[in-house]
């Protein structure tokens, strides 16, 4: 089955081909040069420019991809979760091209792409979860620039969200604190990569909710403790950091962040015993996050599955294609009137919303 995958939830027009799980293209337009000056997405231009970059992308993934529009069996398109005027322009420009080429369209959820994303396989089939080989209930980990959350996935489709964030996700963590260190936006990756060269245990900065009780993690309560010591180790602002101060920043910033949610997943497994781990979103590119999760699953004997590339790992076209594969072999799909995007769509709701009878 040929599948092409759109996604345009937040500020990256992202179309992508895939037979099968197989990506044959995965294209990206990236807006960042457009929202930098702003320190944030802004959603009435990320629209404009999903507006904008619709057509070229297309034609760009057909091309990477080798086929025409005409060997497509099926659209899938994000209908949430995500930016409102973002969402709005990619389901009605998918609309349109649906009813052009009368090809059927399914709706997907962003997380779910991003749960599934682990399951895609390079271009030459290497690489990538056999779905086959995974075994229920298992675990998904997502962490992105919207969401962090720890998933019971019972079988496909269902899904439990057991823990989550409370208030900003991790990879928003990451690029509030990066701001702060005047790394632009957004600066998630280039903090992480600042951390590779500081000393963690430079400074301690509060672990927060680790006696909550429950799987739910918090990071205002680091980010604004994060602010706090920049501000005394810059002597209130009066000095410009050294390097070796920003890294250590980063560093302990990292170690705080990413202690706290491992913590949670360490409660989850102890409950729920699993064989496999989906690990998908932005911050799953972490090397030192990926290492440290690898570590919390050994005695476990749990497999770490993580999606087969950077691109796989950001917002993409192809994680929505593959989770479109995963409905017609799984056969369930999403009964809907009409096509309509939905910004706060969580992925419980939505499985719970899943017709488990038939594929679309
Ligand atoms: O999944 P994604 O592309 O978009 C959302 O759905 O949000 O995730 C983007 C997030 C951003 O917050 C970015 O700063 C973060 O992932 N990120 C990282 C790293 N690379 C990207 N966070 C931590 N470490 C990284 N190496
Ligand atoms: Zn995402």
């Amino acid at each position: 089955m040929i599948i092409l995958g759109i996604d345009t939830s937040c500020d990256d027009t992202s179309i992508a081909v895939s037979r099968d799980r197989t990506v044959l293209a995965n294209c990206i337009s990236s807006q960042d040069s457009v929202h930098q000056e702003f320190g944030g997405v802004v959603p009435m231009l990320a629209k404009r420019e999903h507006h904008a970059n619709f057509q070229p992308v297309l034609m760009q993934a057909l091309t990477e991809a080798g086929i025409s529009i005409e060997d497509v069996d099926r659209i899938a398109i994000t209908i949430g979760p995500g930016l409102a005027p973002a969402l709005e322009i990619g389901v009605e420009l998918a609309e349109q091209l649906a009813a052009t080429h009368s090809l059927p369209i399914e709706p997907i959820h962003h997380m779910e792409g991003h749960l599934l994303s682990s399951l895609a396989t390079n271009q030459d089939g290497s690489g990538g979860l056999d779905p086959s080989t995974v075994t229920f209930p298992a675990l998904g980990i997502l962490a992105s620039g919207g969401h962090t959350e720890i998933v019971l996935i019972s079988d496909w489709g269902k899904y439990e969200i057991l823990g989550e964030t409370v208030d900003d996700a991790l990879g928003e963590a990451y690029d509030k604190v990066a701001r702060m260190l005047g790394l632009g936006f957004p600066g998630g990756g280039k903090l992480a990569q600042l951390a590779s060269f500081g000393n963690p245990r430079a400074y301690d900065l509060p672990l927060a909710m680790l006696q909550s009780g429950d799987c739910n993690v918090s990071y205002s309560g680091i980010k604004t403790a994060t602010k706090r010591l920049i501000y005394e180790v810059s002597q209130n602002a009066t000095q410009t950091l050294t390097t070796e101060q920003t890294q250590d920043i980063a560093a302990s910033f990292q170690r705080a962040a990413l202690f706290t949610f491992l913590k949670k997943i360490q409660k989850v497994l102890e409950k729920y015993p699993v064989n496999n781990v989906l690990l998908g979103g932005g911050v799953a590119v972490n090397t030192v996050f990926q290492e440290e999760l690898e570590r919390l699953l050994l005695p476990y004997e749990a497999k770490l599955s993580k999606p087969v590339s950077s691109r796989l790992c950001q917002d993409n076209g192809a994680m929505i294609a593959v989770a479109a594969y995963i409905h017609s072999q799984a056969q369930y799909h999403l009964p809907i009137e009409k096509l309509d995007r939905r910004p706060q769509w969580r992925l419980d709701d939505y499985s719970s919303a899943l017709d488990f009878s038939s594929a679309l």
